[in-house]
Parts: structure tokens; sequence; C-alpha cells
């Protein structure tokens, strides 16, 4: 049986093959279930003791040899085939074209913000931005707030800081704090007293960015949003030119077919004061439930920048006037979008951001 499986051994070693079938082949012949291997160790198990050992490892080897034989074969026949060994294939094939990159879209507040900065750029209004952490000078006193005003409440403001006396001050984008309170503003007006300070008339500037107010957050209101103020000081500045830019804004933004309604308000730095309605522009002025029937939407604060505002930055009353504005960029949005919630411009849900701009 020895020299049997020895001839074995050397058949295999010889063995050579062209064709994958022929490998085939050779394998069943010695690997198959009723091949020679298994036969081999069929017989093996009636060899006398004392030749077991030699025996086993004899077949062994054949097996092993066969094994090898039939792998080695196999390996030449596909790098004849293809130019390449398995191993090879596995690897990075750097011809291949690469995997496209998922583009994203700008978010639909930064879609609007930029829209509204276009309609203003195009009328000579320049953007001027400010810190969001601020203090009580910037966002409530120079504008003319009541040291007692409800706006300063802890209901709305975040405060961070009391500052302790007039040489302790807090550095927020390079910009100094001091005031008693540092605090998130609560509305971009700051910017204006920001500009008055380091700019004399004319000046014409938007104010786009973060505000923050501690409210409880439901689909009409968050705790932080996104504004835009607006200012204008000039000689000769009347409510007619601040009625005439808002029917631009209105009529640029929501279409030219957009009317314009101006109802009294009140805010501390304005005087007067007044609330911007436009026509409902999913009802055409007729009430639906976005208008809640009245035909109108609010949407945005305004008036001629009060005396007391510009005397608090140094500015001559008497000699120059001006307007100011203000609008929520989400309130805009919604109202262009027709987005319900407000807490889903937060979410970022790619499937709702995708929905405002094709992929750039
Ligand atoms: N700052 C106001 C707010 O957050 C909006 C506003 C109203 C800004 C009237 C103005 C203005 O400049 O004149 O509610």
């Amino acid at each position: 049986m020895i020299e049997k499986i020895k001839a074995l051994i050397k058949e295999t070693e010889q063995f050579a093959a062209n064709n994958k079938e022929a490998v085939e082949n050779f394998r069943i012949k010695f690997l198959g279930k009723k091949g020679i291997i298994m036969q081999l160790f069929t017989e093996f198990k009636t060899v006398p003791v004392e030749q077991k050992k030699d025996m086993g490892q004899k077949l062994n080897e054949l097996k092993n040899k066969v094994q090898q034989k039939v792998n080695e074969l196999k390996k030449s026949l596909e790098v004849a085939a293809t130019g390449q060994d398995e191993d090879e294939k596995t690897m990075i094939d750097l011809t291949l074209p690469g995997d496209s990159i998922g583009l994203g879209t700008r978010h639909p507040i930064s879609i609007v913000r930029n829209e509204i900065i276009k309609i203003f750029s195009r009328i000579g209004f320049t953007v001027s931005e400010g810190p969001e952490i601020e203090d009580d000078w910037h966002v409530f006193t120079a504008l003319n707030f009541p040291e007692e005003h409800p706006a300063r409440d802890m209901q709305d403001t975040f405060f961070i800081r009391q500052l302790t006396d007039a040489s302790d001050t807090y550095k927020s984008s390079n910009k100094s704090v001091s005031g008693k309170q540092v605090l998130l503003r609560t509305q971009t007006s700051s910017v204006q007293i920001r500009v008055m300070e380091n700019q004399k008339p004319p000046i014409r500037i938007i104010s786009p960015g973060r505000s923050f107010r501690n409210e409880a957050i439901s689909a009409r209101a968050h705790c932080f949003f996104h504004q835009v103020e607006g200012l204008y000081i000039d000689k000769n500045v009347s409510f007619a030119d601040l009625k005439q830019t808002l029917i631009y804004f209105a009529k640029e933004m929501f279409g030219g077919d957009t009317k314009i309604r101006l109802r009294p308000s009140f805010f501390p730095f304005t005087e007067p004061s007044g609330e911007l309605d436009i026509s409902c522009k999913i009802c055409g002025g007729k009430g639906c439930n976005i208008c809640k029937y009245t035909g109108w939407l609010e949407i945005l604060g305004c008036g001629m920048v009060d005396p007391n505002v510009l005397k608090n930055n140094k500015i001559d009353s008497k000699e120059y006037t001006g307007f100011a504005f203000g609008m929520g960029i989400e309130r805009i949005a919604m109202l262009k979008y027709e987005i319900k919630d407000i807490r889903l411009f937060f979410e970022n849900d790619v499937r709702f951001l995708r929905q405002f701009e094709a992929a750039i």
C-alpha cells in the first residue's frame, strides 16, 4: 500500500492541466466522496498497527499535496484568464470611476436670509453684524427701554453674568461688552447701536443674525431664531421713505401683487412705531386658516428712530432722522414655504432640508 501511495504522490506532483475541467476532474478523482483518498483511508483501517504511523504520514502527505496542487492550478488558470489573481482582485482598482459624494443643500433659513440681503442691497443697504453675546446697554438701555421694562425680565432674556464694576468687561466677538449684565441678545436691534457708535450718518445697513429668548419651545416659538434688522439714518428721512422701502421689500419677497398694511404699534426705540402686514398669499386676502381668516399676515415691526436713541449715540436728532425695521427670518420662511412648525428648521432632518433648493 505504501508503494501505491508513493506512486500517487508522484502522479500528483507531475499532474498538469490547462483548463478548469481537468483540474476539477483531478480533484474529484482524489478528493471526491468516493475518491482515491477516501478509499485509502478506508483501507488504512485494516493496516497492521506497526505500519500505521508510516502509512498515516504518507497518506496525509498525499492528501496535502493533492489539495496544494488543485489550489495552485486553479490560481494559475485564473491569472491566465484575467491577468489577476484572487488576492489582487480584492485590492482597490484605481481605474474605477469614483463614488459620487452626496452634495448638501442650503438651509431654508440661509436661502431666505440671502434673498433678504440681496433685495436690500439693490437699494443701497450693506450688511453689518454684531455680537450674539451682548450687554444690557446695547440690547435695552441705548434702545430706550426704561429700566423696569418687562422685556428685561428673566422671563425673556438669557442672562449670562452680572458685571461687578466698570473695569469688569467681557469680550464677545472681539467687541467689548460692558454695562451691568452680560446676556444673549434678544433682538438684532442691538446692532443699530453698534453701528451708530462707529459710523456717522448717512447710515444704511441691514443686520442678519441670531437672537435668543427664554421662551417655551412650540410650533410657533423657539428659544433661538434669526432676525434681520434694518436701519437708515440721513437728513430728511421720512415715514414715506420707510413705507416705500417696505412696499418694495414685500413685493420683491412675496410677489408683485402683494399688498401691504401698516398698523400702529409700540417699540421703545421707534416713534411712531408700526407693524407691517402683507396680504395673505395663500388665499389672496379672502381669508384662510393660515391668515386666521383675516386676509393679512404680520411680517415685521418698524418705525421712525426715536430721538432718544439718536441722542444716546450722539447723533443730532434735529439734523438727522431715520427709520428702522426688524423681521424674523423663520416667520418669512414659514410664510414663503408654508411651513407650519418652526421646530422643523432646527431638527436638521435631511428629508425636510432637501425640499428647498436643488443640490448644489
Ligand atoms: N426688535 C424688534 C423685535 O425683536 C423688531 C423691531 C421692531 C425692530 C421695530 C425694529 C423696529 O428696528 O423699528 O421684536
